[in-house]
């Protein structure tokens, strides 16, 4: 098996290979005009070939997995898997406005007609995407790599800061022993970005809590919910989500609250701070490779 990193998931390589992962050597670059072109700098002839790459805000990071697909099938591999950490435009997933459309279903189906052997993705956000999935996607989920992560001190109640995410919350509450209780947070956005935490179901008086999201943004959605759960009583308030993505000022707006501390994995590159804790995915990706080859 030979891996390429893209640039979108060239944070990995030290950990990938602390798995003795070989990783493939390519080069980019750009014509005067700005072009993009590539080149394998490996003969993948005849051989199994996996490209890791994310999906990031920034399109040039789609276009760099259908180059680099491109490259590996006309260089003559054998067959190809696709490992995605983070699939971006997922929350794009349908028009909520006469004239839009649904850009995140675009992404999945361009991914899907490279036609790879096996598409490996993990915590998609959307379930209209998982329903456009084909036979030859699998979908990976941090939530059991947080669990795990939360042996030591398991919190005695799981919330979950909207009603979109309460069956990952849920998920994640079975996976812990003691099992804890579960609460949900009912959030609304009176505009794009902006999360208000109207109501809490369920108790957490003098307890510790984790709340769990599959994704932070601006942040707005956690900090609303650190505030609730604070003002509801919670003895100590700890964070988890997997994939990271911290626009802006979202890390030192959610380091700055009481909690104690905040888990994410490095599904997108994190940066360090004595709060956040980094939890390295690679072995979960390198074990679906192993099980899917
Ligand atoms: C909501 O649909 C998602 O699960 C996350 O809660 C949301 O994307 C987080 O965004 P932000 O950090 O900007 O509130």
């Amino acid at each position: 098996m030979k891996l390429f990193l893209a640039d979108s998931a060239k944070h990995l390589r030290q950990n990938l290979k602390k798995y003795s992962s070989e990783i493939g050597k390519y080069e980019s670059y750009a014509f005067a005009d700005g072009e993009r072109g590539y080149r394998l700098r490996e003969n993948v002839r005849g051989d199994s070939i996996v490209i890791m790459a994310s999906i990031l805000p920034n399109p040039e990071s789609l276009f760099e997995i259908l180059a680099l697909h491109r490259l590996a099938v006309e260089n003559g591999a054998r067959e190809t898997r696709v490992v995605v950490p983070y699939l971006g435009y997922a929350r794009q997933d349908r028009p909520t406005r006469p004239g839009e459309g649904s850009i995140g279903i675009m992404v999945i189906e361009l991914l899907q007609k490279m036609n790879p052997c096996r598409l490996i993705l993990m915590d998609v956000h959307s379930d209209l995407i998982r329903r456009a999935f084909r036979p030859f996607v699998t979908e990976l989920s941090a939530l059991p790599l947080i669990a795990n992560a939360l042996i030591a001190h398991p919190p005695d109640v799981i919330v979950s800061p909207d009603a979109g995410f309460v069956s990952g919350a849920r998920t994640l509450q079975k996976l812990l022993k003691p099992k804890p209780s579960l609460a949900v947070i009912e959030k609304v956005r009176p505009k794009p970005n902006v999360a208000i935490a109207k109501s809490l179901q369920g108790d957490v008086r003098g307890k510790d809590v984790l709340i769990v999201d599959d994704m932070i943004d601006t942040g707005g959605t956690l900090s609303e919910a650190v505030k609730l759960v604070s003002r509801n009583g919670a003895r100590s308030v700890r964070l988890a989500a997997t994939h990271g993505i911290f626009s802006g000022e979202a890390s030192r707006r959610l380091i700055s609250l009481p909690i104690k501390e905040m888990l994410v994995t490095n599904t997108l590159a994190q940066i360090r701070s004595p709060k956040i804790r980094i939890l390295d995915i690679s072995p979960i990706l390198l074990n679906a490779l192993a099980r899917t080859q």
